[in-house]
């Protein structure tokens, strides 16, 4: 079977079409993803703004995709759709569909949350124009849950290699940080998250302060490389408490104020920063190790590719699996493969911003 994936939950557009026999071996036919720079010049994301721009990108995603997996045969005909609130789109849609035999997909997984509602629905509304269309089923598919399939295509042609359970899953990107422990496929359980700014989040400010462009995280990581540790220290918040929730807005008013001192370099700021954030990922993640007696670390979300702390997550005496390079960001892939194995989840067909493993 064809599955066909849609996000659309922040600032990237991404489609995917994946192929499978059997549920065990997988193949990528096509995985896109359009990354909107609109928004680095405000070092953060408008959502009205990143609206309009995945309504603008998804069809010629789309397209690519269906070439890309073979699926785009010519062949004239009157078929119509409408994909709501979006007139524009809906009208080359249609021209398009007019043009093509309907693809051999058998399956669509759309991200409806969490993330930007108004956002999500463009890919929502998209995947419902298509099912209505060609009538293909759709399966409403969680954001944080498509993160923690990320770890697995390593290679175009890939497996779902076997993991032990219970699973201790650290999710960090620019909207989100949760510790979840994951009984099995399926049934998940957070037992901590932030609570005020995502440590990406927390990325990008500091980043902000320190005149580095955005995306903040690669650009603190590469400075902080340059330098030995400094002799000020930040705080490591919330490490001594008795919980696996995280807090980083107070690391960040302590970078602003000690940035306010004379003689801060910004490389040691960078360094420093990192390893505050670093210490209290590692350290709470740890402990959630250990109180579930779990067996196997899954990390994911666009943190996930710092390099500081894949080292020292991988000291932890655990089997950890990160995801493969280009699969810690958003992706449409790592949906595909979250709404094929949770296919039976109730979830209704519409954007649940705050939708709650
Ligand atoms: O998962 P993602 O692409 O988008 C969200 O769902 O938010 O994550 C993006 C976040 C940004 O905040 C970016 O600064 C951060 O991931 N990031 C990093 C690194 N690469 C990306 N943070 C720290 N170190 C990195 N190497
Ligand atoms: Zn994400």
């Amino acid at each position: 079977m064809k599955i066909l994936a849609i996000e659309t939950s922040c600032d990237d557009t991404a489609i995917a079409v994946i192929q499978t026999k059997n549920g065990k071996k997988f193949k990528v036919l096509s995985n896109l993803v359009m990354t909107q720079d609109i928004h680095n010049q405000y070092g953060g994301v408008f959502p009205k703004m990143a609206k309009r721009e995945h309504a603008k990108n998804i069809l010629p995603l789309f397209k690519k995709a269906l070439k890309q997996a073979k699926e785009y045969k010519k062949q004239n005909n009157n078929l119509t759709t409408e994909v709501e609130r979006e007139p524009e789109l809906t009208k080359n849609l249609n021209k398009f569909i007019q043009s093509i035999k309907k693809p051999d997909i058998d399956l669509i997984t759309v991200t409806t949350g969490p993330g930007l509602e108004l956002t999500l629905w463009v890919g929502i509304n998209f995947a419902k124009a298509i099912n209505e269309v060609w009538n293909i089923p759709i399966i409403p598919v969680n954001h944080m849950e498509g993160h923690i399939f990320s770890i697995f295509p390593k290679k175009k042609k890939f497996k779902i290699r076997k993991v032990k359970f219970p699973i201790i899953s650290l999710l960090i990107s620019g909207g989100h940080t949760e510790l979840v422990l994951i009984e099995d496929w399926g049934k998940y359980k957070v037992i901590g998250k932030t609570k005020d700014d995502a440590v990406g989040e927390a990325f990008d400010k500091v980043a902000r302060m320190l005149d580095l462009p955005y995306p903040g995280g690669p650009e603190i990581s590469k400075l902080a490389q340059k330098t030995k540790s400094p002799n000020f220290k930040l705080p490591r918040p919330m490490i001594q408490i008795d919980n696996f929730d995280f807090s980083f807005s107070g690391l960040k008013t302590a970078v602003l104020y000690k940035l306010k001192e004379k003689n801060i370099k910004k490389d040691e700021m960078a360094k420093e920063f990192e390893d505050a954030v670093v210490e209290v990922l590692v350290h709470k993640t740890k402990k959630a190790i250990k109180k579930y007696n779990a067996k196997t670390l899954i990390v994911g979300g666009g943190v996930s590719a710092n390099q500081k702390l894949q080292k020292e997550l991988k000291k932890l005496n655990i089997e950890v699996h990160l995801p493969p390079k280009g699969l810690s960001t958003d992706n449409a892939l790592m949906i595909a493969l979250a709404g094929y194995f949770n296919q039976k989840n109730s979830h209704p067909l519409k954007a649940d911003g705050n939708w709650k493993l």
